[in-house]
């Protein structure tokens, strides 16, 4: 059986510090005893990993939005039903780097694709399952970039400017509408925002088992 409340997710856009944040989730949690999966999208199994690949390589033939939209939904039925939901069933923790609200954000924002599609597409692989709570750290675009070489980026991590600010426009959006996402502001100390993390998880985790 699912246990209701153990499936945590990441969000954030580019240069944010998420994995640093990610093992932190992971610890809060783990100190309580609880075993932890820690995960990411796209990703998590070997055949998503290597749709991972497949999405975050440069190629020379453009990839279609809805192809990109796709192999994102593909990776993650994958991930799923291979990690995500045989963990929750023996009673797992899941924290996981990234989930569907990335596909809003930046397929739905960054490249404009429709929103109701995307809706359709994550009802089709996950039904009413969502995230029981989602930490999204938040920075201005300028500040992420600025922390990621531009010779080491991927084909998301090139795009231009206005993409990231329409990513996280959406995020933003979705984390006033939304109450299982928690905004959290991801900028200036490192040691201050893992705090504010901490504290986050800390709070829920009294919320859900006491
Ligand atoms: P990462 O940088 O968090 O490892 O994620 C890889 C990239 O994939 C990141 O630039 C965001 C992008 N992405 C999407 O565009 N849509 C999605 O649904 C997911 C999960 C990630």
């Amino acid at each position: 059986m699912t246990r209701r409340g153990q499936f945590i997710t990441l969000e954030g856009t580019e240069g944010v510090g998420k994995s640093t944040n990610l093992a932190v989730i992971a610890e809060t949690i783990g100190r309580r005893g609880f075993e932890v999966v820690r995960t990411r999208e796209p990703g998590g199994t070997p055949l998503a990993e290597k749709l991972r690949e497949l999405l975050l390589a440069k190629h020379r033939e453009p990839i279609a939005p809805t192809t990109e939209v796709l192999l994102m939904f593909a990776a993650r039925a994958q991930h799923l039903a291979e990690v995500i939901r045989p963990a929750l069933a023996r009673g797992a923790w899941v924290v996981c780097d990234r989930f569907t609200d990335a596909t809003f954000a930046y397929q739905g924002g960054g490249r404009g694709f429709d929103t109701n599609v995307i809706e359709q597409l994550a009802k089709i692989v996950h039904g009413d399952f969502d995230p029981d709570l989602t930490i999204y750290l938040d920075i201005p675009v300028d500040v992420g970039l600025a922390r990621i070489a531009p010779n080491e980026r991927d084909r998301f991590e090139s795009e231009h400017r206005e993409f990231f600010e329409r990513v996280r426009q959406t995020y933003l959006e979705r984390a006033s509408r939304l109450p299982r996402i928690r905004r959290i502001d991801g900028s200036g100390d490192i040691a201050a925002v893992q705090g504010r993390v901490r504290s986050a998880v800390e709070a829920y985790m009294v919320s859900v088992v006491g």
